[in-house]
């Protein structure tokens, strides 16, 4: 098993253990991880379908006594990482008289992950919390870190907070029940932080990609495993990212903006970062920040990913998928720009009213850049669309 620890203050640390087939014997480690008995278990109706019975057997094996253990279900999707589903989870939570000493488990994407840190954090004042992370994007990035929150129709993840939790089980095996959308959603954030922190991943990336698309299960383990330490060793510098974590926000500027657009639906979070990453490397070229080399390798990576990431056009790799993608390709086409703007305008990492993007300069090198202007932007939109032929 591979453990990483994440020692946020020095009274306060956590470990991520990363193992296939964790799950199987979760029971046993989380007897030893959490104090009382009592266990929420936050979920959705797929993934508590294909992994409820086996965490709840698994807890039995541990010694848990099932009677205190209870699972309640949201729907399924981005749109109910909201405030509202928060409020039906501390409704369900006080009916069911839940006291501080109560354990919630997220089981889950980043959606549950995010919503139920949330709710963890504000019931109460702080509950015990444990992810149990089953997509690739939320193993490699979004059970990492603390952040935790909810959506606002006008900005994402605008309301929320930094909550760490007691401990994190990531079992790469959950991963081949995943949609291939989804293992490319978890792909485009892994790109993501080699781009920010790690040239020799990113190489990795490179030479993997097909295999990895491919489900190879001992080069996801390999992904999951480098992608965590690499993200850790960020936060670990920055952990309420109030300088250098900001830079795992490439690609998110442009990205959070355009599923505000898309008011969170068909256009899931891994799509529109890999756009992002695409839009926003192409404004670091045009203000020759980074060389006509990179972008290249920008957008090859990416190009992998196109043929059912569904927002890049057939003609840009395949033909096969073409009608599959047409939604979200309207999406782009006819995006007010306007519109665009005004919702970046409410981005987190602005500063003072100046708007601030994260840039690439080179693998392994990107910059905070606080004085982007509409014009860049509507520019870099304007090329990106034309180069990938969406107009
Ligand atoms: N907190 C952070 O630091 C952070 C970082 C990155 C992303 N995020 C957030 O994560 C969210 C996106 O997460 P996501 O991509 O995991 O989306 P998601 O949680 O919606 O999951 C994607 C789909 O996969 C299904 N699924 C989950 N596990 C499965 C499995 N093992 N087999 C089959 N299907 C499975 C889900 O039911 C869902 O339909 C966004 O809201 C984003 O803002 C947060
Ligand atoms: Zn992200």
């Amino acid at each position: 098993m591979k453990e990483i620890t994440v020692k946020i203050t020095e009274d306060k640390e956590y470990k991520v253990c990363i193992e296939k087939g964790i799950l199987i014997n979760l029971g046993e480690y989380l007897s030893k991880t959490i104090e009382n008995k009592r266990i929420i278990i936050i979920s959705n109706s797929l993934v508590n379908c294909l992994y409820g019975v086996k965490l709840l057997s698994s807890l039995k094996r541990g010694g848990f006594n099932l009677n205190l253990i209870d699972l309640i279900e949201i729907p399924d999707g981005e749109k109910y990482k909201s405030l509202s589903t928060a409020k039906y989870l501390y409704d369900e939570l006080l009916k069911r008289k839940v006291d501080r000493t109560t354990t919630l488990i997220a089981l889950g994407g980043g959606v549950i992950g995010d919503l139920t840190g949330f709710v963890a954090a504000t019931y109460m004042r702080g509950l015990p919390l444990v992810y149990i992370p089953t997509t690739l994007l939320a193993q490699v990035d979004s059970s990492i870190g603390g952040k935790v929150a909810v959506d606002h129709p006008l900005a994402k993840n605008i309301i929320g907070s930094f909550y760490q939790p007691k401990a994190v089980y990531t079992d790469p095996e959950v991963l081949q029940t995943l949609s291939d959308k989804d293992i490319k959603n978890g792909i485009a954030e892994a790109i993501k932080i080699a781009v920010i922190k790690s040239p020799a991943f990113f190489k990795w990336l490179e030479k993997n990609i097909n295999q990895l698309l491919k489900k190879h299960k001992d080069l996801l383990y390999e992904l999951v495993k480098e992608a965590v330490s690499l993200k850790v060793d960020i936060v670990l510098q920055d952990p309420w990212e109030s300088g250098l974590r900001k830079v795992l926000n490439f690609g998110h500027s442009i990205g959070h903006a355009l599923e505000v657009r898309a008011e969170y639906q068909d256009l899931s979070h891994g799509e529109a970062v890999a756009l992002g990453m695409l839009i926003e490397t192409k404004i670091a070229r045009n203000r020759g920040m980074c060389s006509e080399e990179f972008e290249g390798q920008i957008k090859r990576i990416l190009s992998f990913l196109s043929s059912s990431l569904s927002f890049l056009p057939a003609c840009a790799v395949h033909h096969a998928d073409r009608r599959k993608q047409e939604s979200i390709n309207i999406d782009i086409r006819e995006l007010d720009l306007n519109q665009l703007w005004e919702t970046l305008t409410l981005d987190k990492k602005n500063y003072q009213g100046r708007i601030t993007f994260i840039l690439p300069e080179a693998l392994g090198k990107v910059s905070p850049i606080d004085n982007i202007n509409k014009e860049e932007v509507m520019k870099a939109l304007e090329e990106f669309k034309k180069e990938w032929k969406l107009c």
